[in-house]
């Protein structure tokens, strides 16, 4: 007992000493829905390599992440099929281990620069990574082949075709990405609760953001802001590039410059979201800079947020997002913001809304998507727009939705849209 004691207590200090988490049980149950999917093919999925990219550091392969919750680089898992013990067939396939992880060995060189990893005999290493199997990397190959003697195809993502198919030339290599997608796709209650997290604190941010806006800041100021306040509460990193585009920028839908001086009469589009605890949150609004918003601007405004009012509301399970699906919600946004209102040449705005409406929402802002209808526990954003460089007019609002059994919860309600309570939560900051 007491020995159990000090081997537990050893893991935990090990574990803290490297800063990882707890192995959440979710992990091993997505490798097991993954392994019913797969009924004649052996998953090998490589995790990130170790960045040589001095702009972002070390990112996790958002696959292997959501398999594994592995967060070391140079990390590879193979799965293996579940098999029916009473298979006669192959029966060398019940003696194969059914999940492997192999680490890299540690070397201490480069750990001086990027600090200690855990090596494949460390040890504890298999409570720390909640994989029974734990093999040096070098044995990767030999083992594969092994696995392959009782198995025809591989499930790989395309990035990996080459190295697969060097090591095991003749075999089928099926794309992993479709089956990883449609687990990804489907929320557990931990993820939506984390992705509420990065909405919150998204929230908190762009309420910053108008503490601030004035005419005369440079938009990097804004996304200075923004970023410092998500990440002072708690959140690693940005979702994805700020998007802060006063004016003529305001149109251009992945702007990230940041660099232009914003002015009076202008708006500027926000599209700027944290990423906290691995997941991301994806907001935009739009804000008129000195606080008040033109007739014009309010009334483009006004489309775009009865655009992405009818939408959410048309949200419930069977309804798709795209542009060319039956029953899209897509199709509703446009169809709203085609019949209303006119550009200066009396022409229908629908051709300024020149993006899709929405996208899954994750690990990834853009996550995996199966391209399936809603169901409950999907997070997607619905995001229209509407942009006239001739006006330098552009605007954008966007929310992070849980589609649910009735409909839709709108993560990121906290964030006032209508213009009156945009202009009064301005107004108050002067
Ligand atoms: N923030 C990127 C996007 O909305 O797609
Ligand atoms: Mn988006
Ligand atoms: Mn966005």
């Amino acid at each position: 007992m007491r020995r159990t004691l000090l081997a537990i207590f050893i893991v935990l200090q090990l574990a803290t000493a490297f800063g990882r988490a707890a192995v959440s049980p979710e992990l091993a149950e997505r490798r097991e829905k993954l392994r019913k999917n797969m009924p004649d093919g052996v998953l090998v999925l490589f995790g990130a390599k170790e960045s040589e990219d001095l702009h972002e550091g070390f990112y996790q392969e958002p696959n292997f992440y959501y398999l594994t919750g592995w967060e070391e680089p140079g990390a590879i898992l193979v799965l293996t099929p579940e098999v029916d013990k009473d298979e006669p067939a192959l029966p060398q396939r019940a003696k194969l281990p059914r999940e492997i992880l192999f680490l890299p060995q540690r070397v201490p060189s480069k750990e001086k620069w990027t600090g200690r990893k855990l090596g494949p005999s460390d040890p504890g290493v298999a409570q720390t990574t909640g994989f029974a199997n734990v093999m040096p990397a070098e044995r990767f190959e030999s083992e594969l082949r092994t696995i392959l003697e009782a198995y025809p195809d591989i499930y790989a993502l395309s990035s990996a075709n080459a190295t697969i198919n060097r090591i095991a030339p003749l075999r089928t290599i099926v794309d992993a990405f479709e089956p990883i997608a449609k687990l990804r796709m489907r929320k557990s209650p931990a993820e939506i609760t984390a992705i509420q997290r990065a909405t919150d604190a998204s929230v908190e941010a762009h309420k910053a953001a108008w503490r601030v806006m004035r005419p005369g800041l440079v938009e990097y100021e804004v996304a200075a802001v923004m970023v410092g306040s998500y990440m002072m509460d708690g959140c690693r990193r940005s979702a994805y590039a700020p998007i802060v585009g006063s004016g003529p920028n305001s149109t251009v839908l992945h702007y990230s410059r940041n660099n232009r001086k914003m002015d009076s009469g202008e708006v500027t589009v926000m599209d700027v979201a944290a990423e906290c605890g691995n997941y991301a949150s994806d907001i935009t609004r739009t804000v008129p800079v000195n606080g008040k918003f033109t007739p014009r601007q309010r009334e483009i405004y006004e489309i775009v947020l009865g655009a992405q009012k009818a939408a959410i509301a048309a949200i419930k399970p069977g309804m798709t997002m795209y542009k060319t699906t039956p029953n899209s919600i897509y199709q509703v946004a446009f169809d709203y913001i085609n019949t209303h209102g006119k550009d200066l040449h009396g022409q229908p705005l629908g051709k300024y809304f020149n993006h899709g409406l929405s996208h899954h929402v994750g690990l990834d802002v853009h996550d995996a998507d199966a391209k399936e209808p809603l169901e409950p526990g999907m997070v997607i954003t619905v995001e229209p727009g509407i942009y006239i460089p001739e006006e330098n007019l552009g605007i954008r609002i966007e929310d992070v939705i849980l589609v649910t059994e009735k409909g839709a919860k709108n993560l990121s309600e906290a964030l006032p849209r209508d213009t009156s309570e945009l202009e009064r939560a301005l107004a108050r900051q002067k």
